[in-house]
């Protein structure tokens, strides 16, 4: 004991001298002071990022823009690349709020994702079809992705470094659902999608990306996925758990099983749409569909102009439990991507229920960080 006490009051000693000499040689030199961020905090973990709109990539909202540039490391956009927005007739694509998101990742050097590939929401109107509105056939549909995924990728190659090549492929049930997609290609569609992907940009990673990934029959058909994809020759870096989560769900407990069980693919795995909704969700609905659209009711809306202390001491206590689990398994988790930046950007405000006032992000509606923000920026 006393060996060390020594030994310490000597290194003290030591230090303080140390301190004095370089305060001597730099008597003019200012203090550096770093502000606390979310980069320089959990971002060293994990990619932290942040779906933006296209309000702050082009310049209508720069303070939001300046907030992301000096928080988060990573972005996905949140609108402008799904096939609706990007490419709404066979042969033209609009590129516009695209490219201003890509300059923006690239200028701040972040991880830039690109969202989403192969989607059946917010799909272009034309993509499975022909100008009679049947299904084209399996041949032209496999064109049509090719041509969509090959010319997206090939624009942005180098510069988006990860992308949701398919998203929400499984019912809750683990089953796959019985979009277009699959009604025209079955399951192929989804290792088929991955293969143009990869041909299309080698280096970029891959990810297959779906809601409510804490329920076990859903990983289930997560791997059968990740086992398709492999079979067929062509590779995937990572499964995304989208996490839209809400007061009652999921537990902690549910979370870190979908980690277990997802990673055992040797996938990675990233949080690719967090967001904790402090309302009510409606009891007869489940999931992230955006199709949901609940009925408005006050029920649904209880917290219109301010939240309780109560209510977000709460929400803090679950927040903190679901950062707990993502840094203990920093392992496998590769990024945790928050949908939106603020509470009054956040598309929980109208989804499932539109009209209402939730507080689902880590900054409040004057862009501040909430305290339990600033808790991960240590
Ligand atoms: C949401 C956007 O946030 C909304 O602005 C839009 O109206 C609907 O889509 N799963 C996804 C995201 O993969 O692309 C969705 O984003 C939310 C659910």
């Amino acid at each position: 004991m006393r060996n060390y006490k020594t030994l310490n009051v000597g290194r003290s000693v030591i230090a303080l001298t140390m301190a004095c000499v370089l305060m001597a040689c730099a008597p003019n030199e200012k203090k550096q002071v770093t502000e606390p961020t979310l980069r320089a905090g959990i971002g060293q973990d994990f990619f932290i990022g942040v779906a933006v709109n296209s309000d702050q990539m082009n310049g209508t909202d720069s303070v939001g823009a300046a907030l992301i540039a000096k928080q988060f490391n990573s972005i996905v956009p949140e609108n402008c690349m799904k096939s609706e927005s990007i490419h709404p007739e066979e042969n033209r694509y609009d590129w516009t709020d695209a490219d201003a998101y890509v300059d923006f990742g690239t200028k701040h050097h972040m991880f830039v994702i690109g969202h989403c590939l192969i989607w059946h929401s917010q799909l272009a109107s034309w993509f499975c079809v022909d100008d009679k509105g049947n299904n084209v056939s399996p041949k032209v549909l496999k064109q049509r992705m090719k041509k969509h995924i090959t010319t997206i990728m090939t624009r942005y190659k180098g510069r988006v470094n990860g992308w949701d090549v398919v998203n929400e492929a499984l019912l809750d049930n683990g089953a796959y659902r019985p979009s277009k997609f699959y009604e025209i290609l079955g399951a192929e569609f989804i290792p088929y999608a991955f293969k143009c992907a990869h041909e299309a940009d080698p280096d970029a990673e891959l990810y297959y990306n779906d809601y409510s990934m804490h329920i076990p029959a859903k990983q289930q058909g997560a791997l059968r996925i990740v086992k398709s994809i492999k079979e067929y020759g062509t590779p995937i870096t990572g499964i995304g758990m989208q996490s839209h989560c809400n007061m009652d769900g999921p537990s902690v407990t549910e979370v870190e099983e979908a980690i277990k069980t997802l990673s055992s693919t040797g996938c990675s795995l990233m949080v690719t749409e967090f967001d904790l909704s402090a309302i009510p969700f409606p009891k007869d609905m489940s999931g992230a569909g955006i199709e949901q659209a609940g009925q408005y009711s006050e029920i649904y809306n209880p917290y219109p102009t301010a939240l309780p202390d109560s209510v977000a001491q709460q929400w803090e206590t679950r927040m903190k439990g679901y950062f707990d689990v993502y840094r203990q398994h920093k392992d496998v988790i590769k990024r945790v991507t928050v949908w939106g930046l603020t509470d009054g950007a956040s598309w929980r405000n109208d989804w499932p229920v539109a009209g209402r006032t939730d507080y689902a992000t880590l900054f409040d509606r004057t862009y501040k960080a909430k305290t339990f923000t600033q808790t991960l920026m240590k």
